[in-house]
Formats: structure tokens, C-alpha cells, sequence
């Protein structure tokens, strides 16, 4: 029968903890990974682009996500990055991005001098609003970035619709969705290409790294070129450097780790889910408390377990509540991430768009990023709650994580949940 929690049984006012035990973790990296390494570096020296690793890591990619070209990158970052020379995106272009997201998203964006334009998030998540982005839209906007934070699906319906009506590329930043899915899809194949980050906090993990994806064989080998010094590596590229370029293609030791780390993944997202989906079963019925909302057919891939704390019902911000669940033994945090238009680098460029000498879009006003340009994601802190987790925590553990929730809306509700 449901327990009615008082305050002071609580954990963080001193009451028995939902979850006494250590949060599971453990090893990413295992004896395959070290044969690889040891196999490599066996041999008579390096390779220095377009390795062994490097092609069969392509290989894999392609046939895991049923696409056609891959290009592994030297980080998500330069992904992204490549991924928008492809699409296209050049000195005075707007992109549309999401402004709860990683610097990678961005630095690309600036390194090709186009303008990032932030667009809101949906009022109860995380997620780009394809409403707001379609405010974001100018005869300017050269590329929507979709960020599908957390591995939670934007809605790509909607994105892919505004896109064909407006003439632009879609570039679908997936570095914390790996094989999350809409509708049996993967994210990052909707659009007209994909970028992924495989650094050491991710699905998978390889040191540093990035892929992107697309089936567009012209976008592929402008990716392939931009990434890899332009240099003559595939038959029919150009003889010599036709266009500035940059070196970030993936090493052969990160390929290495990678091509390891991709036969893990589809068990490790499952792991993941498991976690994900018994959580949210177990929240059912939580007054205030709510999954992260999705678009119907998507399946997560739980970067993070968020869910949506309901200040009017519960009488605490998402911060409150989850230093609360956080007493009770588990790793809850508030506002996962964080809030680009407030960095420093948009404080400067709202106050002078020429501040940065290695930054020259042209076309960027005076005053273009007041702070609350985009207002739902800059209180998503306020509502928004994570369960820190990898494929190593459990279904017992996604329980212990529900009950948690339970005790504290309990005990703020003082009844009976
Ligand atoms: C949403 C998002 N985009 C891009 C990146 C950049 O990836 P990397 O750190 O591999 O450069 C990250 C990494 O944390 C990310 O979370």
C-alpha cells in the first residue's frame, strides 16, 4: 500500500535514504579494446589517413544505420563542423540552433563566420520548439540544427516539413542520441546529414572522436575533403587543395577504439532504455512529476532519464526537488544543460558584433542575443530534472529512482502517493 512520507522522513532532513547502496558504474573500455590498440600498433607504423580502422569504422557505421556515406571526425565538435560546410553554410549564413546545448553545436557555426540563431525550446523540456524555429526563419537561414538533447527525439516531422517549405538544410546535431529513434528511425537520418560526438561521456566511447552520416554523396565528399585537408584520397577528388580546408579527420587509434565501442552500442542502448522506460512506468502517477515529453513513436536513448518537476503543483523548483531525490541516494540533478545565450562570448558579440577578430559574419546587428532570447530555455532549470545514468545502472535501479521521486512529492504533498 502507498506510504503517506512526512518531511522529516526525508534523507535530506536526516530520514533512511530510499537508496543506500552505491550507484552502479564500471568499466567502458575492455580486453577487445587493448587487442585492438596492441594489433595497431603492431604494426610497422601508424597510418596516417584513411587507415585499416578508419575504413572499416566507415563500414560499420554505414551498415548500423543503414546509410550511405560516413566520415569519422576528430571530435563531435569538427563533426558538426564539417557537417555545415557540406550543408552549405558559409560567411554571413544564419543557422538556426537550439540554446540549451554543448559549445559544439556552436563553434562550427562560428568557424564558418555564419550567425547562430537561437531558437526556443518547448515550454516543458529541452527541446528545440519547431513553433519558435519557424519564427527563427529569414530569407538569411541557410540551416536548422535539430539538438536531440538527452537523446530525446525534436520533432522531425515538423522540422522536416518547415524545412522543404523554406529551402534549407537540416543538420541534426545527435551527439547525445546515438541510435535513439522516431518511429523505428534513427535520429540523425531525418535530415540531410547527421553529426555524432563519441567522447569519453557518450554512448559510446572512443578518447575523442566524431562521425557524420548522410546519403548525399556530394555532401559526402565535401565532409571528406573539408575534414581531410582536401587532399586527393578518393578517386575523382580534386588533384590539389580547391578549397580551404581543415585536418580533423579520426585518427586509426580512435577508429580503433570506435569500431569496438559501435558493435557495443545497440546492447548498451538497450541497457539504457531499460532503465528509461521502467522509470518512467514507475513515475506514473506522480502528481507534478512527468516524463520529458516526446513526439509520439520516439524512443529515447537516455543520455539522461529527464523528467518535468511542476513547481505549481509541488511548491519547489526542479533544483529543490532534486537535491531531495539526490539525499535519497540517487544522482538527480536540475537543468542539465546549460544555457548558451548567456555565455560570455554572446555577452560580448550582443554589445559589439566585430569584438572577435577571428570572427567576421558580416551581417550580425548590434544587440542580436539579449539574454532572454529564447525565455523557455532560460527558466528549463527550474523545471527540468536528469537521472545521471550509463548501460551499467539497472532496472532495480530505475525503480529505486521512482521511489525516490515518489517519497519526496509525498512528503511535499504530505499524502499518500
Ligand atoms: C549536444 C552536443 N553537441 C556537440 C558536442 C560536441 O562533441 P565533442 O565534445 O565530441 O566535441 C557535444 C559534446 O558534449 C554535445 O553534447
Amino acid at each position: 500500500m502507498a506510504k503517506a512520507w512526512k518531511k522529516s522522513d526525508l534523507a535530506i532532513n536526516g530520514g533512511k535514504p530510499v537508496h543506500a547502496e552505491s550507484w552502479r558504474t564500471g568499466p567502458f573500455h575492455f580486453s577487445a579494446e587493448i587487442a585492438a590498440l596492441k594489433d595497431l600498433l603492431s604494426g610497422p607504423a601508424l597510418p596516417l589517413a584513411r587507415g585499416k580502422a578508419v575504413m572499416a569504422y566507415r563500414d560499420a557505421l554505414q551498415k548500423l544505420y543503414g546509410m550511405k556515406y560516413a566520415i569519422p571526425t576528430s571530435s563531435g565538435s569538427t563533426a558538426i563542423h564539417v557537417a555545415l560546410f557540406a550543408a552549405g553554410v558559409g560567411a554571413g549564413d544564419e543557422v538556426i540552433v537550439s540554446p540549451l546545448t554543448d559549445y559544439g553545436s556552436i563553434m562550427g557555426i562560428f568557424q564558418l563566420n555564419a550567425i547562430p540563431v537561437f531558437a526556443d525550446v518547448q515550454p516543458n523540456g529541452l527541446l528545440m520548439d519547431v513553433r519558435s524555429v519557424a519564427e527563427k526563419i529569414t530569407p538569411h537561414t541557410r540551416a536548422i540544427m535539430p539538438v536531440h538533447n538527452g537523446g530525446y527525439a525534436v520533432d522531425m516531422a515538423g522540422i522536416m516539413k518547415l524545412a522543404r517549405k523554406h529551402k534549407v538544410m537540416v543538420v541534426e546535431d545527435c551527439a547525445q542520441s546515438h541510435l535513439a529513434s522516431l518511429n523505428g528511425k534513427y535520429l540523425g537520418t531525418f535530415g540531410h546529414i547527421g553529426a555524432w560526438s563519441t567522447n569519453e561521456s557518450k554512448h559510446m566511447k572512443s578518447g575523442e572522436g566524431g562521425f557524420v552520416l548522410t546519403n548525399d554523396r556530394e555532401m559526402a565528399e565535401m565532409a571528406d575533403l573539408f575534414s581531410d585537408k582536401c587532399y586527393p584520397r578518393f578517386p575523382g577528388a580534386p588533384p590539389t587543395p580547391a578549397f580551404p580546408a581543415l585536418n580533423v579527420r579520426m585518427s586509426d587509434v580512435n577508429a580503433a577504439l570506435a569500431l569496438v565501442q559501435l558493435e557495443r552500442l545497440p546492447t548498451w542502448t538497450v541497457q539504457r532504455q531499460a532503465f528509461g522506460v521502467t522509470f518512467y512506468e514507475e513515475l506514473k502517477g506522480i502528481p507534478g512529476i512527468q516524463p520529458h515529453p516526446l513526439p509520439k513513436g520516439a524512443m529515447p536513448s537516455f543520455w539522461w532519464s529527464l523528467f518535468v518537476v511542476d513547481k505549481e503543483v509541488l511548491g519547489v523548483t526542479a533544483g529543490e526537488f532534486c537535491e531531495m531525490v539526490r539525499k535519497e541516494g540517487i544522482p538527480a540533478s536540475a537543468g542539465p544543460q546549460r544555457y548558451v545565450p548567456a555565455w560570455e562570448v554572446f555577452r560580448q558579440l550582443h554589445k559589439n558584433p566585430k569584438v572577435f577578430r577571428t570572427y567576421c559574419p558580416g551581417r550580425l546587428k548590434k544587440g542580436s542575443y539579449p539574454l532572454d532570447v529564447a525565455p523557455n530555455a532560460m527558466t528549463a532549470g527550474e523545471r527540468l530534472g536528469a537521472i545521471t545514468i550509463t548501460q551499467h545502472n539497472t532496472v532495480g535501479e530505475a525503480r529505486a529512482s521512482a521511489r525516490a521521486v515518489r517519497k519526496v512529492a509525498s512528503a511535499l504533498l504530505g499524502k499518500a502517493l
